[in-house]
This record gives C-alpha cells, structure tokens and sequence, in this order.
C-alpha cells in the first residue's frame, strides 16, 4: 500500500473526536471559528493535513473542503507533507537577521544534514528536511522576542540570544 492510500481520518481515535468536540464547543456561535484550533489539533496528532484531514475538519464543522483548504493555504505554519520529527523555526526579521539569525540558520542546515540554500518549496510544503527525517529548518518570521535576537522556535521551545557556536549543542539536546 503506497502512502497515498494511507487517510489519516481513518486513525482518527475516540480521544480525538472528543479533543475536537471539546474545543468546537468553545464557539457555541460559529462553528466555524474552530476551524484553525482544529487545523493545530489535526497537525499536531499527524503531523500534517492530508485530503482526508481537510474532509473530516469540514464535515465537522459544517462547511465544505474549499474553507479549510483556504486556511491551510493561506498560513504557512499548515503543512500537507510530513516534516521532521523536530522543526528548526530561525527568524529572520530585522533584529534576527542584524544579530545574525542567517549564519545561525547555515549553522543549524549544516548540524542536521541539510543544503543551507535548499529552498523551502512553497505553502504546504514540508520545510526542508534532513535525510534521516529528524530535522526541518526554515525561516520565520518576528517570533515576538526581538528583545533576545536571534532567536528560534525548537518545536514549541524558544530558544534566545543564539550564537553559532550553541547550535550543536542545541541539536544535540533534540535527538
Ligand atoms: S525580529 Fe526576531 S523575534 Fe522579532
């Protein structure tokens, strides 16, 4: 069986429709504005959105396929590809880049096995991805800590004030 033919929606567990339930009924107005908590729950247990994810988010909510393609397309943190098991996020905004986040994101590319110049390939697409599927690095945008530039989302960890000489280090301490 190829992983085409693979629906996430028929993993879908008992815990999982619960999890989704529970937050739908946080909008008891508009269903629909559980459509992005959705997107993080569905990609958080998958680790992307397949066509099955976007069908069963839908149909959850009353609407069609079209307005939760529309959300998935529109915020680059949605992916319709697998990443690695740990996602890189370096920003790039100004006080980022002037305290050097683009030598610390070469930094990072070269700690996990990945062409610093590899292009991210767009919206939807996993960021670029280490050979043994442990790493993605990509660049982001401000992450709200300019005050601790440069910094990185590590996962769900940020980390500040980071120099190249920390990033093995920090690689390290998520394998
Ligand atoms: S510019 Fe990097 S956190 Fe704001």
């Amino acid at each position: 069986m190829t992983q085409a033919t693979t629906r996430q929606a028929d993993s879908v567990t008992v815990d999982f429709v619960a999890e989704a339930e529970e937050l739908i009924s946080h909008y008891p107005v508009s269903k629909r504005s559980a459509s992005l908590p959705l997107l993080h729950l569905w990609q958080n247990h998958f680790g992307f959105i397949d066509d099955s994810g976007i069908e069963w988010i839908a149909s959850k909510l009353d609407l069609t396929p079209v307005n939760i393609i529309e959300l998935v397309t529109f915020y680059p943190w949605f992916r319709r590809e697998q990443a690695g098991k740990t996602i890189i996020r370096v920003c790039r905004t100004l006080a980022c880049a002037l305290a050097g986040s683009y030598e610390v994101k070469e930094k990072f590319c070269q700690s996990v096995g990945i062409d610093p110049h590899e292009e991210h390939h767009g919206f939807g697409c996993a960021p670029p991805t280490s050979p043994d599927g442990r790493f993605s690095v990509e660049f982001v945008e401000c992450l709200a800590s300019c005050g601790s530039a440069p910094v990185a989302l590590v996962n769900d960890d940020l980390v500040e004030n980071i120099t190249t000489a920390d990033v093995p280090a920090i690689v390290e301490s998520y394998k």
